[in-house]
């Protein structure tokens, strides 16, 4: 009977991906297989985060828990950018952990499953990392890395601490990824990378040079695969020829991610961000003017070190000037190894809760007035999830939610809906 693998992934896309791969190298090199009752679990992996305190913290009672439940002989591993981060501290801390994977470790989770107190945590690479099993969880979708790391330094954030140098992947390996994806039957491909339209910069050998913009258009050519996505690219790197892609290249997702920080020029300088708001206003008013349609997402910190009212408020500028489909807001989180903890005038508690609440009940009031223009629209959307009531759900090629009548033979199909009652987080309507 094969053994039983437990996993939980924390964090953003890069470990859902990782965590696939762990699956794929588990169930075809050491017969294991998912199950989602811990308790019967023969290995319980945790895949962590550690961009922001909250989840570090959630690391310790989460292991805790699995403690309490875990059935006898079980073991219990910590992976991803958190396992990266502490090392060997997460033995000390926790005990009853039998392996520490950080997240540029993922290939030997084989290894790691074989010997006690395995710890791998270097920042190393080569190119047999990128040449995992295959396994998805999403039949009709697919994440493909196509590049690891990071290299910028913005000054509040630990990733190129946890991922370490930004390498490209080569093309071959991508491209081959993606066409036995959609040989497979998937439809739609979702591009992977700290910083993906800085692709091409390094190799880890000699390989062809190809941009971000070009591989998009050459991914573009395969047959029978219909959309192409991708998160998240840096305000920087816009350029013309990537807008001008982006824009006219069918294939291509009209959502943009363009992460914008802080509205305030002293603070995107505090933060490395390499632009100032004018450049960034400039990108995405340039972006709406080629693709009227686009939608735009962003993320921005608020109570960064030394935020003003005033830097505040440059940030609710340009909200209102961008009028962003999505934000995701956090308030700023001091961590371990970063430049900006060492700054002075952090911001106090109830300072950042104040702006954190303003900007988002702002942004529900912007969020509702896009969405009562959607009413009566006509849109296309993959359906990839069954719901509650006989219904399905998928996403329009601008990244909006949209729920229909159906059952599972809409699943994987493209298909023209009439939005017949637009809520803010999920657009009701009927398949026309
Ligand atoms: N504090 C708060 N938010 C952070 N992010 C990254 N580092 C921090 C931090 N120290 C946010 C950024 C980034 C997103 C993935 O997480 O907005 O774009
Ligand atoms: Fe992803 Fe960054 Fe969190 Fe690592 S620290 S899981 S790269 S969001």
């Amino acid at each position: 009977m094969s053994k039983k693998l437990f996993i939980q992934t924390l964090g953003c896309a890069m470990n859902v991906r990782d965590s696939e791969h762990i699956i794929a190298e588990l169930s075809k090199k050491e017969d294991y297989s998912l199950t989602e009752d811990i308790k019967e679990a023969d290995l319980i992996l945790i895949n962590t985060c550690s961009v922001r305190e909250k989840p570090v913290h959630k690391l310790f009672s989460e292991v805790g828990g699995f403690e309490k439940v875990k059935k006898e002989g079980a073991k219990i591993g910590v992976c991803g950018c958190t396992a990266s981060h502490l090392g060997k501290e997460i033995f000390k801390r926790a005990p009853s952990v039998d392996f520490v994977l950080g997240a540029r470790n993922i290939s030997k989770i084989v290894q790691a499953v074989n010997t006690p107190k395995f710890l791998g945590v270097d920042l190393e690479y080569d190119e047999s990392e990128f040449d995992f099993e295959d396994f998805r969880v999403n039949p009709y979708k697919t994440l493909i890395n196509i590049s690891i790391g990071c290299d910028k330094s913005c000054t509040y954030c630990i990733v190129p601490h946890t991922r370490g140098d930004e390498i490209s992947i080569p093309f071959h390996i991508i491209e081959k990824e993606a066409k036995k994806a959609v040989e497979k039957g998937v439809k739609e491909i979702f591009l992977l990378g700290q910083n993906v339209n800085n692709y091409g910069k390094r190799f880890s050998n000699a390989h062809p040079r190809i941009d971000f913009s070009d591989l998009l258009q050459r991914l573009s050519e395969i047959e029978n695969l219909e959309r192409i996505r991708f998160t998240s690219p840096h305000p920087l790197h816009m350029d013309d020829k990537f807008l001008r892609v982006f824009s006219s290249n069918e294939k291509i997702c009209k959502s943009m991610h363009m992460p914008l920080q802080s509205g305030s020029d002293e603070i995107l300088k505090a933060m490395k961000r390499g632009y100032t708001k004018e450049w960034y206003l400039n990108r995405a008013f340039k972006l709406k003017e080629l693709c009227p349609e686009v939608s735009i997402s962003t993320d921005i910190i608020v109570a960064f070190p030394n935020e003003s009212e005033r830097d505040f408020e440059e940030t609710m500028d340009v909200i209102e000037r961008v009028r962003f489909e999505q934000i995701f807001s956090f308030k700023y989180s001091k961590r371990p190894l970063t430049k900006a903890a060492l700054m002075p005038n952090q911001i106090d508690e109830k300072t950042a809760s104040r702006r954190l609440t303003h900007l988002q009940n702002r942004h529900a009031e912007i969020l509702d007035e896009i969405v009562a223009t959607k009413k009566n629209a006509e849109v296309e959307v993959l359906f990839e999830e069954l719901r509650a009531g006989n219904a399905v759900a998928g996403r329009t090629n601008t990244n909006f939610l949209v729920q229909t009548n159906g059952s599972e033979e809409l699943l994987g199909q493209i298909k023209r809906v009439k939005i017949t009652n637009p809520r803010r987080m999920v657009l009701y309507g009927e398949v026309v």
